[in-house]
């Protein structure tokens, strides 16, 4: 009862930031983004008879803190399963875990799926992104590779808020930069940070009504690989998600004076031609999407900014990879 699985970050162009029910975490909005090819969670689960409780191992030390998360996770698949036998989970990001990289999405994703494999479940790929969501809303998108749609939904259970594919990475490959502003974990997780923002921003409702319409561009600008609407959409749903946390009491400044200027080395590269958008999470870094001509001067621009740290490339990369061991 052991298997591995890889599963990649994914970062949204169009964002996720609110839920309608926490509990099911079932987000507010619908949202769209890429899978990234270099940076992914390995993770092992092996069910044992002989395990008191579930034990989790994140990037070489025990993470008690995070364990009821894992183990409630771990939970709905035994309940499907049928079985009550605890897990050892061993997980390794090759990334800055908590910093905005979306660890948790490529590891929840990363880990149903080992889970699932473990405890030989054959789940759809729905079926799976439905589950991941039970452990982080952006896991759900980690499920698929190159460009997914996270859908809302309209049931009160969730049945219909999961993650699909929208185009292959391949039909429309683009690159990522990195700028790595800061290491270290965030002060204030995406979880809470959309709390906070619904239950105080006064933009929030705004940011839920117009959601519709930033996803049917982002859709339409895909569909037509039209990078310049897509720039236009991703980075308006980027300032928007983030002018409704600043706003929330008290206020969630996730950037730092380096993000803000990342942004200025961007939108001064796109204006002399260069074809490049930014994107940033909940955290300082900032993301750059490019076509791939465009790949090295972004990044070059990219470390030029005073207080970048590292930055990293990386193309489109594809869905959730899993291997049983032993039969
Ligand atoms: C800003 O998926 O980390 O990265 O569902 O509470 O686990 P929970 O939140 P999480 O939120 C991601 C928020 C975001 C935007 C996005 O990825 O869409």
């Amino acid at each position: 009862m052991q298997a591995t699985a890889r599963a990649r970050a994914n970062i949204a162009l169009v964002k996720y930031w609110g839920k309608a029910d926490a509990r099911l975490k079932i987000p507010a909005v619908g949202s769209i983004s890429i899978t990234l090819d270099r940076l992914w969670s390995d993770t092992e689960v092996r069910f044992d008879a002989a395990l008191a409780a579930d034990e989790l191992e994140l990037d070489g030390r025990s993470r008690p803190e995070q364990l009821a998360r894992v183990s409630a996770c771990l939970d709905l698949l035994r309940e499907r399963a049928g079985v009550g036998t605890r897990a050892r989970v061993v997980s390794r990001n090759n990334f800055p875990t908590g910093a905005g990289l979306a660890s948790s999405a490529s590891g929840f994703a990363a880990l149903v799926g080992a889970a699932a494999a473990a405890l030989g479940l054959e789940l759809s790929p729905r079926e799976l992104s439905i589950y991941a969501r039970r452990g982080s809303g952006s896991a759900a998108r980690s499920v698929f590779g190159g460009y997914v749609e996270m859908h809302a939904g309209r049931e009160a259970d969730g049945s219909d808020s999961y993650a699909e594919p929208l185009l292959a990475a391949e039909d429309w490959p683009l690159e990522v930069v990195i700028a790595i502003a800061a290491r270290g974990e965030k002060d204030v997780g995406s979880g809470e940070g959309m709390a906070r923002s619904e239950q105080s921003s006064p933009y929030y409702p705004a940011w839920v009504a117009a959601q519709p319409e930033d996803l049917a561009r982002a859709r339409a600008a895909i569909a037509a690989r039209d990078f310049e609407s897509l720039a236009e959409v991703a980075e308006h749903s980027c300032l928007k998600m983030h002018a409704a946390a600043l706003a929330a009491r008290p206020p969630l400044i996730y950037w730092k004076g380096v993000t803000l200027d990342c942004i200025e080395a961007v939108r001064t590269l796109r204006a002399a031609g260069v074809p490049v958008f930014f994107t940033i999470d909940a955290g300082p870094q900032l993301k750059a999407v490019c076509l791939p001509e465009a790949g090295e001067r972004v990044a070059a621009a990219l470390a030029e900014v005073p207080g970048v740290l590292e930055v990293m490339t990386t193309g489109l990369g594809p869905g959730l990879e899993t291997r049983r061991i032993g039969g």
